[in-house]
């Protein structure tokens, strides 16, 4: 074998390494989904290079996925498009040509991205804002919100809430021709952080009549107290969203003080004074058995209460909507949950559900067997996978029937 084959051979091993990584068998779409987890490693990577020297911030080059995906505000035959602002916060429209006259549902669309990253705009996004309108004839509302390191919490949950706030008065539901009664607001990731932090927020709002008729929570992130949950550690190295990652975009979102991800890392963050709060969060009490299995439960370390009073906003419900009493989810509209399996923050969709039927809140939960953390954003080419094309279209389908 001469030195070329053999280099070639080395660097074809290499690359392959790189490439690989475990994904279960049950998941569908194998090699595609290792080729895209493998881009998005690569875009973590260079990254956490250019943040070592010096050169960006971490979440400014990921935010280069977010900007490589933008979608210009097209209008089709069916649906017109069109980025306006509500009350100031920027957000996408997606109006449906049929019947024009007629009342219509509505939609307020709020897009994942670890409060870091992602957009209205982003190519899945506004596929499936684009779908929901057609489909079910509705007014959707894609909300753009302000982006971490930027701006950190409350102002993410802020924008949104302003959105919602300015959409849910009467002479502006009449004047998209939106029936009162039959609004929902919905989000994937982070972004059914934000759904569920604004419809608990509504609850006790006295200056918004108008009532949700339901939420949509696509695997949220619902808890900020304990990140070693058996989620956390089963799936610490899935595709799209390591556990690595969804820390970073967790403190990123209060601070970009380091300090708080270092102790988020280890699971001690919390202060021991803040330490009632586990109960809102105690796996062993609220996950179904067999999500249990092969843990032992242990209440997470405490921390020291300087990062407690320094950033209090990580204990926040506006941020952490797990983290409140059961009087505070008594109100709450009819609930739809996607949980993904091989996802970090399975256990907190299932912790919710829990919770909320519980409380009395009526839910409906799919759980995807077979799915990893955001399989909605694989619906447009060409990243496509089966998974993100079925959950997204049960989701439609159930919109359809309830809303
Ligand atoms: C968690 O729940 C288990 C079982 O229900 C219970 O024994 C334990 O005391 C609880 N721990 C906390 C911190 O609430």
């Amino acid at each position: 074998m001469g030195n070329k084959s053999l280099c070639l051979l080395i660097a074809t091993v290499l690359v392959a390494y790189y490439i690989y990584s475990p994904i279960p068998e049950n998941v569908e779409d194998h090699w595609k989904l290792m080729f895209i987890s493998a881009a998005f490693r690569t875009v973590g990577h260079v990254a956490a290079v250019a943040e070592k020297l010096g050169l960006a911030h971490y979440m400014d080059i990921m935010m280069v996925i977010t900007s490589m995906e933008y979608a210009a505000p097209a209008s089709d035959e069916k649906v017109t498009v069109r980025d306006t602002e509500f009350n100031g916060v920027p957000v996408r429209l997606y109006i449906p040509k049929d019947q024009p006259d007629s009342l219509k549902r509505a939609v307020i669309f709020i897009h994942g991205g670890g409060w870091c990253v992602g957009g209205s705009a982003m190519k899945p996004y506004d596929l499936l804002s684009r779908w929901t309108s057609e489909r079910l004839n509705a007014v959707v509302v894609s909300v753009e919100y302000r982006l971490a390191p930027k701006y950190h919490f409350p102002v993410q949950f802020e924008d949104v809430y302003t959105v919602v706030k300015y959409f849910l008065q009467s002479s502006v539901l009449e004047q998209y021709n939106v029936e009162p009664s039959r609004v929902c607001i919905s989000g994937d990731s982070a972004g059914g952080n934000l759904a569920a932090a604004v419809a608990q927020q509504l609850l006790d709002d006295p200056g918004v009549k108008v009532k949700l008729k339901i939420q949509v929570l696509l695997y949220p992130v619902l808890q900020t107290i304990d990140l070693d949950l058996p989620s956390y550690q089963d799936n610490e190295n899935m595709p799209i969203l390591p556990k690595s990652l969804m820390l970073r975009f967790f403190s990123e979102y209060f601070t970009t003080d380091i300090s708080l991800n270092k102790a988020m890392e280890t699971n001690q963050h919390v202060p021991a004074e803040l330490s009632h709060l586990f109960k809102f969060v105690n796996w062993s009490h609220w996950l179904p058995e067999r999500f249990k299995k092969g843990h032992i439960y242990t209440s997470p370390a405490h921390g020291s209460s300087k990062l407690g009073q320094k950033y209090p906003g990580f204990l926040d419900p506006r941020a952490a909507p797990l983290l409140v009493d059961d009087i505070k989810l008594r109100g709450l509209p009819l609930t739809y949950v996607v949980t993904c399996q091989y996802d970090v923050l399975r256990d907190d969709g299932l912790m919710y559900v829990s919770r909320l039927r519980e409380a009395g809140v009526p839910v409906i939960h799919e759980h995807a067997e077979d799915a990893v953390h955001g399989a909605t954003l694989f619906i447009a080419s060409p990243f496509v996978l089966t998974m993100g094309k079925r959950i997204a279209n049960n989701y439609i389908e159930w919109l359809n029937k309830n809303l």
